[in-house]
């Protein structure tokens, strides 16, 4: 199945993002710098936060972002899900950017938006998914790790892998080191997977992603 995002419309406007967070929001920075500096063809049409106190929704403001938070505070996880999907769609967003979105979507959002739906996880996955997967490296003792930009799926952290980045462990690693070091790759590789993906190069086969020329 071909991710293609490069209709008629895409000749004359870029692809919209929708980014999702719940915290600090450095990958969200980074991939607002690479649009800023004119490396990836793209739009942050909307940021939302499911934390009022989000140091990443902060950003989006001062940057002078759509930025909105949507607490699910006395909300099922479907009613809030369903809000989120409500303001993506009010701003036209074609692709989800989750980045540090600390909840798991409902299986209703991730049907509704389809392969349009991407996550970075800081480890190499299938290894480690879910919380504190650097913590789980560690502990695991693998000698090397990374990050994985992924297409999300029903599953923790499944779905088809777009880009993994590697980082070494190191002897004397802390979970703040290895964590530190696989961000930095972090920030590079989502912009790199997200250029792709706004180019038209991407398509999934099977569960697996090609990327064209
Ligand atoms: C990153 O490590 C990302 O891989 C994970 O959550 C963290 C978010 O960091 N999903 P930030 O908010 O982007 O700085």
């Amino acid at each position: 199945m071909r991710v293609s995002y490069s209709d008629a419309k895409r000749m004359t406007k870029r692809l919209k993002f929708g980014v999702l967070l719940s915290g600090r929001g450095s990958n969200f920075l980074a991939i607002a710098d690479t649009i800023a500096r004119g490396a990836l063809d793209a739009e942050i049409s909307v940021v939302i936060s499911n934390k009022a106190y989000a140091p990443g929704i902060t950003a989006a403001h001062v940057r002078g972002l759509h930025a909105h938070v949507i607490q699910p505070k006395g909300l099922t996880r479907e009613q809030h899900d369903a809000e989120i999907m409500r303001t993506l769609t009010h701003h036209e967003v074609e692709l989800v950017v989750l980045a540090g979105y600390m909840r798991l979507l409902t299986p209703g959002f991730i049907r509704a938006f389809g392969n349009r739906i991407v996550n970075i996880h800081p480890s190499l996955l299938p290894a480690f998914p879910g919380l504190h997967a650097q913590r789980q490296a560690l502990e695991y003792g693998v000698k090397v790790s990374g990050c994985t930009v992924h297409f999300v799926g029903e599953g923790l952290d499944d779905g088809p892998i777009i880009l993994q980045k590697t980082v070494p462990v190191l002897d004397g690693d802390t979970e703040e080191t290895l964590s530190a070091r696989i961000l930095q790759q972090e920030h590079i590789a989502y912009s790199e997977a997200l250029r792709w993906i706004a180019a038209g190069r991407v398509e999934i086969v099977g569960r697996a992603v090609r990327v064209r020329n």
